[in-house]
């Protein structure tokens, strides 16, 4: 009896950290991965995003030729929004892909230019550079997005 319990118990913890394994994808506690993001942030993404990934000013304005500017990566914006999954997809095929129909954005894909793994990095640099908060609540969003 004792020993089925404990051995209940084991499989219970070994669901739950699995459970917190599947939060997200991205190597954002690897120091190497989150160093080469960061160059690869400053030599892709940087222009756009902003060198703090503070943005473009007024993103959130479409300009005269229906395009939106581009937006925050820190807490101001809306990328800890979106799962894991989503972030790479849209790095990787660029929002026009994702959102389709007629919808226009400068927002291009990189699938030519980085490799599934710079991609992956490159949004753990921006993970990592979010307070703990934000990182808890993008854990979960990463946890829900896993049970659908
Ligand atoms: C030419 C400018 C430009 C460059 C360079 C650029 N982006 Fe973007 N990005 C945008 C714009 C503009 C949007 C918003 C587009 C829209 O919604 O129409 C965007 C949106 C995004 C989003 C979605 C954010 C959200 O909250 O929905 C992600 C993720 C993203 N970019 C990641 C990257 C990464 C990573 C790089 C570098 C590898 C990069 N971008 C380089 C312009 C750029």
């Amino acid at each position: 009896m004792r020993a089925a319990l404990t051995a209940a118990m084991i499989m219970c913890l070994a669901t739950s950290a699995m459970a917190a394994e599947e939060a997200g994808f991205l190597p954002w506690k690897d120091p190497a991965a989150v160093a080469q993001g960061q160059g690869i942030y400053t030599d892709h993404c940087a222009a756009c995003h902003g060198d703090r990934l503070q943005g473009e000013p007024d993103w959130q304005t479409r300009d005269a030729d229906g395009y939106l500017p581009a937006p925050p990566h820190d807490p101001s914006g809306h990328t800890w929004h979106h799962p894991d999954r989503q972030l790479f997809e849209i790095t990787k095929y660029g929002i026009e892909a994702i959102v389709g129909g007629s919808y226009k954005s400068r927002m291009a894909g990189y699938q030519d230019i980085l490799s599934d793994a710079e991609i992956a990095a490159v949004l753990a640099y921006i993970k990592s550079t979010w307070p703990p908060r934000v990182i808890a609540v993008h854990d979960r969003i990463n946890r829900d997005a896993s049970d659908r």
